[in-house]
């Protein structure tokens, strides 16, 4: 927002100085000060020179077809102009302009606009801490409403604070993901409180380690209850909920080990487990995507989350460091923006794919 006040006859300067310098972005307002300079713009015979020259300049403004004005009369009068996203056809033929979806923007919405997740509904599981927390953050910024699941509650209100202090609607829910009746109530409780589910990001997952000649049925079990078993439950209660709307985005969170064999930590469970979340993906992202369902998923390489502070892998990480190509650990914010992407409208012609955010590590 610029505004305007200051000499009178200058007003037009000064809006012709912000308007040839693009300091104005679309849908930007200016704001006018006394442009009733007290209803003297309407007398006919008067000499007053600021009045003349307000005059002057609300003509000037309604005659610019680059933006539309409204004049409040509050007090003075205040003018709220705003440049309009779609240039008179006169102007476009004359600047032999192609006129089409990329110069209006998608429904007439500039990209950053059409990534905005406003009035969505959006869940995250794990979302009490590490990946899944910059998730509930990076939706909830991005303006969905977002239930933040967890089997640690304690977790997942936490984040429901932070939530709600930067102005972003959210609940906590209390489910472990490995439990069918826990996702289909983490479902039905965001239906009966939101009403819709248009987001969801099966993101929880545990990791455990042990040499394959040593893996017990015990930890293979655990961890495909929870990374696999756990995120095709979650795909398939989110995603009837989804089919019936006609509209819904899943993002699971698989990891760089569904790709690579990392080392020299012993994960086979893992490893394996992941490289199905993959699978699952791709098999539920073209099953569905003809009913509106998008499914897809995020492969991190090496997040420093409390995940990798266990006793096995903290000490680790020097050496990991050496087959980073960006030579450092990934963050939870380097995560983010590929969320809201997936999310958002502007993704809606990718479905299946796994998107890799690893440094560079992968390739090495
Ligand atoms: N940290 C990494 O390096 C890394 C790399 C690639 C992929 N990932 C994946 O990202 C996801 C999140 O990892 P993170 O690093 O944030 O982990 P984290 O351990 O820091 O956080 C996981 C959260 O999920 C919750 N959780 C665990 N099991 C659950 C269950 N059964 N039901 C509900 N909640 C459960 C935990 O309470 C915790 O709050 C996992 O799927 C993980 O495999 C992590």
């Amino acid at each position: 927002m610029v505004f305007i006040d200051a000499d009178k006859s200058n007003y037009i300067n000064y809006y012709n100085f912000i308007m040839d310098n693009n300091l104005l972005t679309l849908q930007g307002v200016i704001c006018v000060d006394n442009s009733l300079f007290k209803a003297k713009v309407y007398l006919k015979d008067t000499t007053d020179s600021n009045g003349l020259a307000l005059r002057e300049f609300n003509q000037f403004i309604a005659n610019d077809p680059r933006v539309e004005q409204v004049i409040v009369p509050l007090r003075d009068g205040i003018s709220l102009i705003r440049r309009v996203s779609v240039a008179s056809t006169h102007l476009l033929s004359q600047a032999n302009i192609t006129d089409d979806e990329v110069f209006r923007g998608v429904q007439g919405r500039s990209i950053l606009n059409r990534m905005r997740l406003d009035g969505k509904v959006a869940y995250v599981t794990g979302g009490g801490q590490g990946i899944g927390r910059g998730f509930a953050h990076a939706l909830g910024e991005a303006g969905a409403k977002v239930a933040v699941v967890d089997m640690d509650h304690t977790k997942a209100q936490a984040v429901v604070k932070e939530l709600f202090l930067k102005g972003v609607h959210a609940i906590p829910i209390k489910a472990d993901i490995s439990k069918s009746d826990d996702v289909q109530r983490m479902v039905d409780t965001i239906v009966s409180k939101w009403g819709a589910i248009h987001i969801a990001c099966n993101n929880a997952g545990i990791n455990r380690n042990s040499a394959s000649e040593d893996t017990s049925l015990e930890e293979w079990d655990q961890t495909f209850n929870v990374n696999l078993r756990g995120t095709f439950m979650c795909c398939q209660a989110a995603g009837r909920v989804m089919l019936k709307q006609g509209y819904g985005k899943i993002i699971n969170t698989a990891s760089m080990a569904s790709l690579i064999v990392p080392h020299p930590q012993k994960q086979l469970s893992y490893n394996a487990s992941k490289a199905g979340v993959v699978k699952l993906t791709q098999t539920l992202g073209t099953e569905w995507i003809d009913r509106g369902v998008r499914v897809n998923c995020i492969s991190p390489g090496i997040v420093d989350t409390p995940l990798i502070h266990s006793e096995d892998l903290r000490p680790l990480v020097q050496r990991w460091l050496s087959d980073i190509p960006a030579g450092r650990l990934a963050q939870v914010t380097d995560l983010q923006a590929a969320v809201v992407y997936l999310a958002s409208d502007v993704s809606d012609y990718m479905t299946g794919h796994n998107l890799v955010i690893e440094g560079g590590q992968s390739l090495w």
